[in-house]
This record gives C-alpha cells, structure tokens and sequence, in this order.
C-alpha cells in the first residue's frame, strides 16, 4: 500500500461527463491523505492525523494540493520538424487558411513523416512526452493525419502504439488519416478517401487495435461536410468511435455533422453558432476547447461561457502539434482558458480530468479521484488549483503518480 499524506487539497471534480455550469463543481478535501492499493485509490480521509498502516510506502505531499492526473484529449504529438516558418509568416500578417491554401499548413509536415521511420519516429516523440508529464499529464490522446498516404498513416498510429509502451502516459490512437487532401490528390479528394477507407485498410487498424477514435478536419481548407460525413461512418463500422475537428476557421455545419453520426467530441468551435450549439447538446456531445491553439494562432477563442451556459460539457486540451500550436504544457493551456475565455480554476481543472476522460471514454476509471478509480494524480507544489492556474506557464507539479506508481518526481 502507498500513502500520500499532508496533502493540503485534493481537488477532484466527479466522474465525467459533467456541465461546468453547476455549483459544487470540484469536491475539496483538506489536509487529507490518499491510500493507494494495486494501482487504485483505497480511500481518501480528511484531516487525516492517524499512525500510518505498517508496512505502508509514505509519500509526504510536503502541504501541497492534489490533483488527477491532467488528461490531454486532442494532440498531434507524432511529427517530424517544425514550422517556425508559418509561425514568422503569421506574425506578417498570412493566416492559417490562406498558408494551407497555398499548398502549406499540414501538407509541410507530410515529407517528413513518410521518410522516417517507426522507430525515429517514437524517439523523436518520446521527448516530448516526456516533458508532458512533468507537467503533470497521465494520460495523452495522439492523432495521425501528418502521412496523408495508407502505410504512413498506419506507421503513426503504430509509433502512437509503441509509445505507449515505452513510457508511464498512456497512449490513445486516432485515426486521423482525413487531415487534409494530400498534394498528389488535389482535386481528387474522394479519390484518397476510398484509399484510406478501403475495408482492408479499417480492417488492419482494427485487427492490430491501432485507433480508438476516428477523426476528420472538415473545413474549407481539408474536407466537406459530406466528405467527413463518408470518413465517419466508414470509421465507426469498424469500432472507431468519431470525434471532428469542426467549426475552427469556416462555419460550415461541422458540429452539426458532429452531433448527426454520434461523435463523442467536436473539437475547437471558435467559429460555433447558436444552432450548432443546440445540436451538440441534444447529442450529448462533449465541446473540447483548444485555447492554446487560438492564443498561437492570433484569432479569438471559443465562446467557452456560451457553451457551458448551453449545458454542453466542456473539456480542454492542447491541441499540440507543429503549425497551429506549438505549446505542449496543458497546464499553462489551462490558466489561458482562464484568462482569454473566462472560465474559472474549478472549471478548467474539470474541462482537463473528468470531461477529457469521458471524451476519451475512460471516465470508469480515469479523470476523478474517488475510491475505486485508477490512482493517477499529480502532487503540485502549491496549496490549490486557484494558484496552479495563476501561476501561468510555471510548472507546478512536484510528482506525478501513474496507477499508483511513482513515475517524476522533481
Ligand atoms: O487541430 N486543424 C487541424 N489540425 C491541427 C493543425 C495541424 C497542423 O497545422 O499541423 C489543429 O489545429
Ligand atoms: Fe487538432
């Protein structure tokens, strides 16, 4: 048995999915200590001053707060080189739209994925998680969609696999194939949707249990409603549950796609509408919020207050990846949700453990601390989530515990 005692907080919201627009959102314990037996949380006592059960691994959590391990749902963490040159020509004044249009944006990152290899690819990749979890994530959700070819996609979804096993976060696929439509197809986009919606192919992924979740970029700049429509539906026959990247630049009906083909999540919405909005609530879709993004980027948020007030679940992610968002720590995406969409610490701490949990359909086990669940959770150095998120873009956490096992400490 381990014990984590002189925990100042725990902070934990409930299971997922929840709206963020209720009182008593995050349940608090004070001066509390947590037991953890075979990977799962025995209990959690507070004021807890008793002599320690013999035989128990002590962990002095030194008056800090306690938090479940932070879920990042949406992330493009697979990819070789960067594009600081977008970044430079967006400071000038080219959008996003107008950099993909002329032939750049995704398509830049595509050389580079089909001539390297699955385990360059790992090691390329494993950095990078690495750093996620001194931040404190435990869990991380990786998209393809940088191969824009069928081996290329799959030699992703297969380095997001092997990642998986080579350290403490755990690892979950999706098959993002439909990113955009790949220079050699231009103008042929249903021509490279019947490649990689071909029934071997699906049937691969499913067999080697490569992707939980299919996802597609319906935009004006990748994929049409009708076209995302055929990728979903395609994908779900064989049990990959949908998720869209929808309403980021164009207003197109992509969350109304969303909430027709029963995706678990639609993704970014900075462009969402009222209708939309009704749509995804009457489906029970989970909005996941992508701040990050549009803080690099330059362009207004999502209206994250609008959604939480139409009872739409709300979760948040970094949205990291090599064009749209170079930002990896999704604590520091976490504070910017509070300061550029005015969401409160108890929200944004909710948006990132229980919501990303559901939207990754784990919330039976992972995103809330309560007996039972699997103990993932981070030991922070500061007494509560308030000065977490205040402390923007200072790394906060001082351990982190992966099912029950001590995997950073500072
Ligand atoms: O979520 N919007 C589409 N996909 C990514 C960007 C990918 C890229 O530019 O490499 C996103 O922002
Ligand atoms: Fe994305």
């Amino acid at each position: 048995m381990l014990v984590i005692r002189n925990i100042g907080q725990v902070c934990t919201g409930p299971r997922g999915p929840v709206s963020l627009d209720r009182p008593d959102l995050v349940m608090r314990h004070y001066n509390a200590a947590i037991a953890i037996d075979s990977g799962k949380i025995l209990w959690i006592k507070d004021h807890y001053d008793e002599p320690l059960p013999g035989g128990a691994q002590v962990i002095d959590a030194q008056g800090g707060c306690v938090i479940p391990g932070l879920i990042d749902c949406h992330t493009h963490t697979v990819f070789v080189g960067t594009r600081e040159a977008e970044f430079v020509q967006r400071i000038e004044g080219r959008s996003y739209a107008e950099i993909a249009e002329a032939g750049g944006g995704i398509r830049n990152s595509v050389q580079g994925i089909r001539t390297t290899g699955l385990e360059e690819l790992v090691e390329l990749a494993l950095p990078r998680l690495r750093r996620m979890l001194a931040w404190g994530v435990t869990t991380v959700e990786i998209k393809s969609g940088y191969g824009l070819n069928v081996e290329s996609e799959l030699k992703m979804l297969r380095a997001i696999k092997a990642l998986g096993t080579r350290q403490p976060i755990e690892c979950v696929g999706t098959y993002l194939a439909a990113h955009t439509v790949p220079a050699e197809y231009q103008d042929q986009a249903d021509v490279y949707l019947d490649d990689i919606l071909a029934y071997d192919v699906l049937e691969r992924i499913k067999n080697e249990g490569l992707a939980e979740f299919a996802d597609v970029f319906c935009e004006r700049t990748a994929f049409t409603v009708e076209q995302s429509r055929r990728v979903l539906e395609a994908c779900k026959r064989f049990h990959m549950t949908p998720r869209v990247h929808a309403d980021q630049i164009t207003q197109m009906g992509a969350s109304k796609l969303a909430a027709e083909v029963g995706a678990i999540s639609a993704d970014h919405l900075e462009e969402i509408d009222a209708e939309s909005l009704a749509a995804l609530k009457q489906a029970g879709v989970v909005a996941v919020l992508l701040p990050a993004c549009s803080l690099f980027l330059g362009v207004p948020q999502a209206p994250a207050r609008k959604i939480i007030e139409a009872g739409v679940p709300v979760a948040i992610a970094t949205d990291f990846n090599p064009g749209s968002c170079a930002i990896e720590s999704l604590p520091l995406t976490l504070s910017v949700a509070c300061t550029q969409m005015r969401m409160t610490p108890e929200q944004v701490l909710v948006a990132a453990t229980s919501n990303a949990a559901a939207v990754l359909q784990r919330e039976d086990r992972l995103g809330a601390l309560e007996q039972g669940m699997q103990a993932d959770l981070a030991i922070l150095d500061v007494p509560s989530i308030e000065q977490m998120c205040y402390f923007a873009g200072r790394n906060c956490v001082r351990e982190v515990i992966k099912a029950g096992e001590a995997v950073y400490r500072v």
